[in-house]
């Protein structure tokens, strides 16, 4: 089963993503936890260009640098885990880009979605969940958090309006409160698939 996490930097998917995996494993479940972008050398590589503040490159050229990233996770550790009937908790996937590349820098949804399915030969998580409400942000910022304020309110603005593109796989996750808290709130939106 693939589901990913999803939402604006800072909403606290990371933590989120650990304690899911945590509580799949104490089910008894097989879960492979990875990252986007990351996850395998190329990616991680990718992953240190993409968010260096001293590296300058064109939306396109990030869009392409995210999508190699995916295709590279989703056949080497995703495609793999699915066929043996792993969990797989992914912070980030193709929504991401959808958001970020596509309303964020203006690249437009639809060529950005057919690059990224092209990136993983179809393969799109089971459910999506977006958490959203709150921003934690507290680094210095790298080269994506540092694209702007209005960069990010479109980011904050696309992830609320994801549900109206993917309804069936797209859930919305009140990322306020306590992390126990927002993990319940995971669990209930993951209902229909848990184990
Ligand atoms: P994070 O893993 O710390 O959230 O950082 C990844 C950054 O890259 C974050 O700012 C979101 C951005 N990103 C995109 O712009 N497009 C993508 O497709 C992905 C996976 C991430």
């Amino acid at each position: 089963m693939f589901v990913s996490l999803e939402g604006p930097d800072g909403v606290g998917k990371t933590t989120q993503a650990a304690l899911l995996a945590e509580r799949l494993r104490a089910e008894g479940c097989e879960v492979v936890q990875c990252r986007e972008p990351g996850g395998t050398e190329l990616g991680e590589r990718a992953r240190a260009l993409l968010l260096d503040p001293a590296v300058t490159m064109g939306d396109r050229a990030e869009a392409l640098l995210f999508a190699a990233a995916r295709a590279e996770l989703t056949q080497e550790v995703i495609a793999p885990a699915l066929d043996r009937g792993a969990w797989i908790v992914c912070d980030r996937f193709i929504d991401s880009s959808l958001v970020y590349q596509g309303l964020g820098r203006g690249l437009g949804v639809e060529p950005i979605r057919d690059v990224s399915l092209f990136a993983t030969g179809g393969i799109l998580p089971a459910r999506t969940l977006v958490l959203h409400g709150v921003d934690r942000r507290d680094d210095e910022p790298d080269r994506m958090e540092a694209a702007g304020a209005n960069f990010h309110a479109r980011v904050a603005e696309g992830f609320l309006e994801l549900v109206a593109l993917a309804p069936d796989r797209v859930r919305l996750v009140d990322a306020r409160g306590g992390e126990s808290e927002v993990a319940a709130r995971i669990w209930a939106a993951l209902e229909g698939l848990q184990p």
